[in-house]
């Protein structure tokens, strides 16, 4: 039941702002202390600022004879005092602000990276790695402004508004109700109504900065195809229009942007013009005196600062909204798989998969984090789940290599995936020596595996350093005979600095060999009970790939080896083969 709400909503659309508001205040409760001192002194700091001119209005009317409530030299002693409060409280009410708002980036920070570890790798698996980089980057960075300019200006808004309507109906009550209903037009009206348009622009921007962002990185990537195929012309053209396009929508906001601050202004003055007529009306029956009528009207127009703030947030606020709705729904995506701990730690022996079924499910959200949540229910309603595998079963004896032969996308990395508990298996079991992939510590069991993938990331780091990943603690022998079973050490003693040298120096100079050779040296280096080799030699000439096939066979006395391949030469070393 709780599912089918849950997928409701999700239909729905993205959670409200109300929702996303509470969620994002959620995340601060170690600071709501602090949070409260700023909202504090940002209600003191404004209301300092406002009845910095109230009591200039009373200072006029003492000279002119009108008051007598206050000696000047009073007036004056707190006209000072206010305004150096005034300076004071401004101050610590950004240094708390800021402060709160950069404790909490590093914990929303910290949050998302320990989502993304319980995440990985099967909801990472997708090809849209570039949503989680903006999530990372720069939807984090815009949750600043909420906390720092959004959540403590409403706060403070609303307290310094009540406040005013309090000092202004004490002169008289309809003065009040007249204040608190041009209160409400500018700090809420004027903002939920120019939000509602503004939000389809905003958004509107966002994409195509998205897109212009990609077009250009296509474009660098894409260099060479580009030029093979003589697309300059329309890659040019292409980008030309995402610019204008931009352009744009960019000086559409803008315009929008001014037609606000124009409205406000005018409504401010409305409030200014009708408080002056009411109090005035008043005075003339002898409900209020002249000094409270002028005391009235300056401290309706003097007061609007809190609430006229709001009105410039709003045009921020549904960006912000939006990334802290991305946030938000990376925090609470369920991992694909949970780590095992606890149990076994050994994992030694045959490998034995038993009428093992399995399709990619979670489509709907395979590298999609971050994408709104309609667009994801779509996806899922038109995503088959087509099974990769079903029925399957096989045994790997140990101490042998085992080839895996079948065509493009039969499933065979699928399968290594599942052996590694990237992804788990609907029915069927999966088992090491007799023990079942479940009662094994996932840990243990992935650190007693060298998987060898069909791309090898190269870090930017020394090819000294690349190869340690497999082994932190190699010495330079072990590296180096490692890299002579992956038939990679001559081509390492050919660069400028041999194993110190760095690969981000080499950039794309690497060839693809290469960068699998480095990819099974780490494996070797990595020296595992169980060695998973997916497509090893796709790129590797012959003479390497004899090589390296020889030092597998060395391996396979205490090893168990699968090897996958579509080419059946590769297969000449496998004591048996398994075609998928
Ligand atoms: N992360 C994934 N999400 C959804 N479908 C996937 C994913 N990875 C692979 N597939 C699909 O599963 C099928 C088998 O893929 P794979 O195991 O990589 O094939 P092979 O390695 O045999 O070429 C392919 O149709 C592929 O498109
Ligand atoms: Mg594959």
């Amino acid at each position: 039941m709780q599912r089918m709400d849950k997928k409701k909503e999700r239909k729905n659309g993205s959670r409200s702002a109300f929702a996303v508001m509470l969620g994002l205040i959620g995340m601060i409760k170690p600071l709501l202390g602090i949070m409260c001192v700023a909202i504090l002194m940002g209600c003191a700091g404004n209301l300092a600022a406002t009845f910095l001119t109230i009591l200039g209005g009373y200072a006029l009317l003492t000279v002119a004879g009108l008051y007598e409530g206050m000696e000047l030299s009073v007036i004056f002693t707190l006209l000072i005092v206010f305004a150096v409060a005034r300076g004071i409280l401004r101050y610590a009410e950004q240094a708390s602000n800021h402060y709160i708002a950069f404790k909490l980036l590093a914990r929303i920070r910290h949050r998302v990276f320990a989502a993304l570890r319980a995440l990985a790798p099967a909801k990472l698996d997708g090809s849209r790695k570039g949503n989680l980089i903006s999530i990372i980057t720069s939807d984090i960075e815009l949750l600043e402004v909420f906390y720092a300019h959004t959540i403590s200006p409403i706060a403070i808004a609303v307290i310094t508004s009540v406040i005013m309507t309090v000092f202004i109906g004490n002169l008289h009550p309809a003065l009040g109700a007249l204040a608190l209903v041009f209160y409400v037009m500018v700090g809420l009206v004027i903002p939920v109504i120019n939000g509602r348009r503004g939000s389809a622009s905003g958004q509107e921007y966002r994409d195509s900065f998205g897109a212009l962002n990609t077009c250009v990185l296509d474009n660098l990537y894409g260099l060479e195809e580009i030029l093979q195929y003589g697309r300059q012309e329309k890659r040019m053209t292409q980008m030309a229009e995402q610019t204008s396009h931009l352009e744009q929508i960019s000086g559409q906001l803008k315009r929008q942007e001014t037609a606000q601050r124009v409205t406000t202004d005018g409504v401010i003055l409305l409030a200014g013009v009708l408080m002056a007529a009411a109090s005035s009306q008043l005075a003339a029956a002898g409900a209020l005196t002249g000094a409270q009528a002028l005391i009235a009207v300056i401290a309706m127009v003097s007061s609007f600062g809190p609430t006229a703030a709001l009105s410039a947030l709003s045009n921020n606020l549904h960006h912000t909204l939006a990334s802290g709705n991305r946030v938000l729904d990376l925090l609470e995506e369920k991992p694909l798989v949970y780590d095992i701990d606890g149990k076994a730690d050994a994992c030694k022996g045959d490998i034995r998969c038993g009428n093992v079924n399995f399709a990619y499910h979670d489509k709907e959200t395979e590298g999609q984090l971050g994408k709104d949540m309609q667009e994801k229910a779509n996806m899922a309603e038109s995503a088959g789940d087509a099974e990769i595998l079903s029925d399957f079963s096989a045994q790997f004896a140990k101490n042998s290599i085992h080839g895996i032969l079948g065509k493009s996308g039969c499933g065979k990395s699928t399968l290594l995936k599942l052996l590694m508990r990237f992804y788990e298996t609907e029915h069927g079991e999966i088992s090491y020596g007799g023990k079942e992939i479940g009662e094994i510590n996932t840990t243990a069991l992935r650190g007693n595996i060298s998987y060898v993938t069909q791309e090898t990331f190269l870090f930017h780091d020394t090819i000294e350093n690349n190869l340690k990943v497999a082994k932190a603690d190699a010495t330079r022998e072990e590296l180096i005979a490692a890299a002579k079973k992956a038939s990679i050490h001559d081509f390492i003693m050919t660069l400028p600095d041999g194993y110190e040298t760095v690969i981000a120096e080499l950039g794309t100079s690497i060839s693809g060999g290469e960068r699998q050779r480095l990819g099974i040296a780490r494996a070797f280096l990595h020296d595992a009970d169980y060695l998973f080799l997916d497509e090893p030699t796709s790129n590797i000439d012959s003479i390497n790939e004899g090589m390296i096939l020889r030092s597998l066979v060395r391996e396979k006395e205490d090893k168990t080896i699968l090897l996958v391949s579509h080419r059946k030469s590769t297969m000449g070393i496998a004591d048996d083969v398994l075609a998928m």
